[in-house]
């Protein structure tokens, strides 16, 4: 849930006051090096992130957005630049993947790509948990 508000709660503010406005959210079950992913895609036509901002969107903090208005980020929580923190976190303590394709170009807005093991948490050591990308290779 936090991942999924989050990041369909940007691709709403993306979109706000544009017309045309789309935003999508996608959901399925893909097969990637030999395992079954939770595959989560929301993309939006919006402005796209300019390609500075996609290095530090994921930082405690980084908003481009108003801090006096406060919008739920799904925790209780207040402030603004915690959401997408929030996701990476969720995504990468459930052992999956991340991806930004940051868009830009006319019609063509930001894209996350979530992949979550399918089959339940991974079983992981602590340091796997930490390199998220283990999960990709490390099967024996
Ligand atoms: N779909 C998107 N299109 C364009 N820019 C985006 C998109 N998603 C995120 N961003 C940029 O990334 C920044 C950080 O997003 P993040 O969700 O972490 O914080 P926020 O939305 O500003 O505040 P909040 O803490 O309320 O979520 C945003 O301020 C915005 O500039
Ligand atoms: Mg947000």
């Amino acid at each position: 849930m936090t991942i999924v508000g989050n990041l369909i709660d940007n691709a709403f503010d993306a979109v706000q006051g544009r017309s045309g406005a789309a935003v999508e959210a996608g959901f399925a079950l893909v097969e990637r090096g030999g395992r079954t992913w939770f595959e989560i895609v929301v993309r939006d036509n919006g402005p796209g992130i300019a390609e500075l901002d996609a290095e530090r969107i994921f930082d405690q903090g980084f908003s481009t957005k108003d801090p006096k208005v406060l919008l739920p980020s799904g925790t209780g929580a207040t402030g603004r630049g915690i959401g997408l923190p929030l996701v990476r976190q969720a995504v990468l303590r459930l052992g999956g993947t991340l991806h930004l394709d940051p868009g830009g170009q006319p019609g063509r807005g930001a894209c996350f790509t979530v992949l979550l093991p399918h089959a339940g948490p991974l079983r992981q050591t602590d340091a796997a948990a930490r390199t998220p990308r283990a999960a990709w290779t490390g099967q024996p």
